[in-house]
């Protein structure tokens, strides 16, 4: 035999036995793992679903080579916002602006966002809804440190599913997104045609004066609610507070006369991008026009039916992608029909062929809501409620009086005291949550894309679900699933941020995974919520 033969034996067999170890590893790893207990209900015999097209952690963190790469720099900083004409309000935002500038990249981009922070408190910035690894995700003390003042964070990932999503700092989200600190990320598809126009509309509320602003924040925690009898009366008061309070309804940082109008022709197709950075849900209307709502959360509805004159709601964190063409020369607002109070400073003008005459009113009501569970036609990888899951949990949302301060609890526990909740890399997990309160909750979950598979036990009909975000209302339950195929630490909680902050919130790990991340030991900057 040669020396070169030799040598090719020698490290074949070097790699033959270092893949076996790790193999072992791996094994010994996950059997001791599993002693650290979820209630899974075990089962060998899953199929197993062409759910996960991506490995979403490996190799994201550094492009592939040939990969275009698009950077962006933001500046976390102080700004004024002209909120209405001759109204200037101080907000914090990336570069300054309400919102930041939007992110817009193409489907297989490799994206580096330097953010520099120098606003007085620790930032990040959460990518709501993008399947990325971990250590990017921008959650304080759960996948990074906050970045305070004067220091610097480049965020990577690969741009590989296109939708509309959007980003927000997540050190105390109640206060920093509530300032301004927020903006849209659309990854546009590679392949498909380019609508006409494209516009990102993103909906939030602001409280009249800056000292109400102040006010709520220490209402973040719930406040001290003393006087109150029940859970059931603080919530809801708590709720008419904050109904009233916050009272100047914006799109994309506009209120009023002040939004800009959305110049159209006739024949153009119109595609909106609707999200909901705000705390209330809001139900838009496209009045007299024929429309489909192609995705939610990014994820493409398959089999879209065109509907008119119904409505589309969308809650906190919540996506919606609408299209329609614009079928004549009249010029017409989208408005918005629900009980929200101020639904008349959010009219958005569609101005069509610079038809600035007369704007059609639209003077419909009681209209329906567009139900999604019933809704285009379903996919074939569909998950279901009769297959068998590795990891089945509940998880209860609640409310509690705890010493005159109102929580807000999953499970009866609020974060700090909750116990995390353990995924395994490749497991089916079916989570049903249910609403044990009386407001809303928007459940958020990090890092994967879960299917809505029942509510109230009972099978969803219609478009294969895919979200990120999901409302779920007083006394209702819906059961999601999910494969868990992205290995890192995540959270999930409600994104009305004032209830994540008051408890609704909770790790997510999985069995054997080792973030390269290490908390700083003074870890007192770091505040999650
Ligand atoms: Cu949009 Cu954990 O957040
Ligand atoms: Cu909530």
């Amino acid at each position: 035999m040669s020396k070169k033969a030799i040598t090719l034996l020698f490290i074949l067999a070097l790699i033959v036995t270092s893949l076996s170890i790790v193999v072992y590893l791996q094994n010994t790893s996950s059997m001791n793992m599993e002693s650290m207990g979820n209630n899974a209900k075990q089962n060998s015999s899953n199929k197993v679903l062409p759910l996960s097209k991506h490995s979403y952690a490996e190799n994201i963190v550094n492009p592939k080579p040939g990969q275009p790469i698009k950077k962006f720099n933001l500046i976390a900083l102080e700004g004024t916002n002209e909120i209405r004409k001759g109204e200037f309000k101080p907000i914090w935002g990336y570069n300054g602006k309400v919102p930041g500038q939007e992110i817009r990249v193409t489907e297989g981009d490799f994206v580096e966002v330097t953010l520099k922070n120098i606003l007085p408190e620790p930032v990040t910035i959460h990518w709501h809804g993008y399947p990325l690894n971990s250590a990017m995700d921008g959650v304080p003390g759960v996948n990074q440190d906050a970045i305070r003042t004067g220091e610097s964070f480049t965020y990577k990932f690969s741009a590989d599913v296109p939708g509309t999503y959007w980003y927000h700092s997540h050190q105390q989200g109640s206060k920093q997104v509530d300032k301004g600190l927020y903006g849209a990320l659309i990854v546009e598809p590679k392949s498909s045609s380019k609508p006409d126009k494209d516009f990102t509309l993103i909906l939030d509320e602001w409280t009249e004066s800056n000292d109400d602003m102040e006010s709520m924040e220490g209402m973040d925690m719930g406040g001290a609610n003393e006087s109150f009898a029940t859970a059931e009366e603080a919530s809801l008061a708590e709720e008419e507070g904050m109904r009233e309070m916050y009272n100047i309804y914006t799109v994309n940082g506009k209120s009023g006369d002040s939004i800009t109008p959305l110049e159209v022709k006739q024949g153009d197709v119109v595609r909106l991008r609707f999200i909901n950075a705000g705390y209330r849900t809001h139900t838009v209307h496209i009045p007299g026009t024929n429309i489909k709502v192609v995705s939610t959360d990014g994820q493409e509805i398959n089999g879209a039916q065109i509907v008119k004159d119904k409505l589309v709601s969308i809650s906190p964190g919540e996506r919606y992608d609408i299209e329609f063409t614009v079928e004549n020369n009249q010029s017409f607002y989208i408005d918005f029909h629900d009980s929200n109070l101020f639904n008349d400073q959010i009219k958005i003008p569609v101005l069509v062929d610079g038809n600035q005459q007369e704007y059609i009113k639209d003077g419909m009501v009681n209209l329906e809501l567009l139900d999604l569970s019933d809704y285009g036609i379903p996919s074939e990888d569909s998950f279901t409620l009769e297959q068998d899951y590795n990891d089945i949990y509940e998880i209860d949302l609640g409310i509690q009086l705890n010493d005159g301060t109102l929580q807000y609890t999953i499970n009866g526990q609020i974060f700090n005291e909750l116990p995390p909740l353990i995924l395994k890399n490749n497991n089916l997990v079916q989570v049903t949550y249910t609403n044990k309160s009386n407001v809303d909750h928007p459940m958020h979950l990090h890092g994967h894309f879960f299917q809505v598979i029942a509510k109230d036990g009972k099978p969803v009909k219609g478009a294969t679900l895919s979200k990120d975000t999901l409302l779920i209302k007083p006394n209702e339950s819906y059961t999601i699933a999910f494969e868990a195929d992205n290995p890192g630490n995540w959270v999930q909680h409600c994104h009305e941020l004032h209830h994540a902050a008051g408890g609704m919130m909770q790790e997510i790990k999985y069995i054997g995974f080792k973030s390269n991340y290490t908390l700083d030991p003074a870890n007192t900057f770091n505040n999650p919520e």
